[in-house]
């Protein structure tokens, strides 16, 4: 399985930087800064008609066109998030990915986080026993502690200092903010940083948190609690260290 999805994903990497030899259709969603653009909408569509041909009886939770309410514990589910960072591939044309994941019966079996302009995929899970970085095995990043590393964020988290996001921040070596989940995700499991605190939605943690799980990186959502996979809701993970001193704070601080 891990074979296919890897080549579609190749594939859909194509397709974006045709997308960006030519003009963009760009729209807003909620407001002026929520973006889409034709190319999120044909890559996902891509996507879905090559799970739909392999696997016909698979599910399809995505983000764009309707498809952002398929559960994920009911048999086998493909998440998708065809351009993750649609805001950077406007602006920058670069630090955009694909990500792709495969839960069986709410269980991550397979997580691809795909950046594009870098050609670097990170990719694994329980269904292979492991995470690689292209064909390189990954190894676990050192169990660092908030002081010893940088924490990815998302900007109105920190700007608020909604869950503590500020003073959690401030405890670290400093913040960096991305604009691209997948990214953050990227950087976690290099080890480049050691934690992301965010509010996402089931595709955009769904690949990373099963790359995390295999490596021994905890994650969760709000009130300490798993994450939903059902709405947008708060995402904070990285290593075992730093989301120990992150639970802590919050409890103390509540
Ligand atoms: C967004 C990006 C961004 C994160 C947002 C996501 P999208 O995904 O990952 O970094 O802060 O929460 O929605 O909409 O570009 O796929
Ligand atoms: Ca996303
Ligand atoms: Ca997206």
């Amino acid at each position: 399985m891990e074979k296919e999805i890897i080549s579609w994903i190749y594939e859909a990497a194509e397709k974006i930087k045709t997308g960006l030899g030519s003009a963009l259709k760009v729209d807003e969603k909620s407001d002026r800064t929520d973006l889409v653009t034709n190319v999120d909408k044909e890559v996902q569509n891509f996507l879905v008609e090559k799970i739909n041909t392999y696997d016909p009886d698979a599910k399809i939770l995505g983000e764009e066109n309707g498809l952002d309410q398929t559960p994920i514990d009911e048999g086998r589910v493909f998440v998708i998030d065809p351009i993750d960072g649609t805001m950077n591939f406007v602006m920058q044309q670069e630090n955009f990915c694909i990500m792709v994941a495969v839960y069986e019966d709410g269980i991550g079996q397979l997580g691809f986080i795909y950046d594009v302009m870098r050609d670097e995929l990170f990719w694994g899970g329980a269904r292979v026993g492991k995470v690689f970085y292209n064909r390189k095995e990954i190894s676990v990043p050192k169990n660092k502690q908030l002081k010893q590393g940088l924490i990815g964020m998302n900007a109105a988290l920190y700007r608020h200092n909604f869950h503590h996001a500020q003073d959690i921040g401030n405890k670290s070596m400093g913040i960096r903010i991305l604009g691209c989940a997948g990214l953050e995700f990227i950087a976690m499991i290099k080890g480049t940083q050691i934690g992301y605190i965010s509010m996402l939605s089931p595709w955009d943690y769904a690949a990373g948190k099963i790359m995390m799980d295999q490596l021994g990186m905890p994650s969760y959502g709000a009130d300490q609690q798993s994450l939903t996979f059902r709405k947008r809701e708060l995402f904070i993970g990285g290593t075992e260290a730093a989301v120990r001193e992150i639970q802590a704070f919050n409890q103390e601080n509540q």
